[in-house]
């Protein structure tokens, strides 16, 4: 998006290659809490057969109707049948536990821009639907994106050692009010709207969603506000975590749902 993710990207693949030390407790649901199964039974954790990882994991998403995952159109892009979710297992590679079912639809949002991310929502259907799982209901206000409200996020995305891989983690990130992601410059350039997103976190850099958490829920009393979508690195201090708001593409989103 601008010279300093390319700069930050490096960061990473350095990261990668072992050089972590200097940046520990700086990227992660960096910052967050393990969360169980059963606290967030709707949350999902989807795997793509292309993964470099063991576990397979490729991005977090959603359970909307049994058979019905809702997660980012970023996440999406490849083959219907490289697609896996997984149910009910907080730590992946704990094969014992939870429900996984293989992909066979997959609808992306007619108006998703991969350039401005706008309408990041992508909806898996499942070969075989969860059973005994509670479903996680969309957000039809606008109005719920509010400057000081305190959604939860979740995901099984990176937590660079501020906790276990391949892990369900949650985080209470404050919402920050469009008019603190516009303000960012790199942000308003990259398209960040202020009708179809949220832009919440801790612009010191204490905490963030991450890699991996992309289509993992943002949640307000009870209701899914948004989804993980972008960001400039993960808990990098001026920046926050933009979400794809779902008030908006509720009524489409309603419509692959049924
Ligand atoms: N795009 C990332 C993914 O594919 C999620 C980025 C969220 N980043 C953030 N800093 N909140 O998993």
């Amino acid at each position: 998006m601008m010279k300093r993710a390319v700069a930050l990207g490096l960061v990473l693949l350095l990261a990668g290659a072992g050089a972590a030390a200097a940046d520990s407790g700086k990227r992660m649901i960096v910052g967050g809490t393990l969360a169980s199964a059963t606290e967030a039974p709707w949350a999902v954790a989807i795997t793509n057969t292309d993964a470099s990882r063991a576990s397979k994991r490729w991005c977090s998403g959603v359970l909307v109707a049994p058979n019905k995952v809702l997660t980012a159109a970023h996440c999406a892009a490849r083959a219907t049948s490289s697609y896996g979710v997984i149910q009910g297992r907080a730590d992946l590679n704990d094969r014992e536990v939870g429900q996984f079912s293989k992909v066979t639809a997959l609808w992306v949002h007619p108006a998703y821009s991969g350039t401005t991310n706008h309408n990041d929502f992508a909806v898996l259907t499942l070969a075989k639907p969860m059973t005994g799982v509670p479903v996680m209901p969309l957000e039809t206000s606008a109005k719920a994106d509010r400057k000081g409200a305190v959604p939860v996020v979740y995901g099984w995305g990176d937590t660079h050692e501020t906790g276990p891989e391949d892990t369900l983690q949650k985080l209470a990130v404050p919402d920050l009010g469009d008019s603190t992601c516009l303000g960012i410059k790199g942000y308003r350039e990259n398209g960040y709207s202020a009708a179809a997103n949220v832009c919440a976190g801790y612009l010191d850099g204490r905490a963030d969603a991450c890699q991996g958490d992309s289509g993992g829920p943002l949640v307000l009393n009870g209701r899914l506000l948004a989804l993980v979508s972008w960001g400039n690195g993960c808990a990098q201090a001026g920046y926050a975590g933009v979400y794809a708001e779902v008030a908006p593409a509720a009524k489409t989103l309603m419509d692959q749902v049924r």
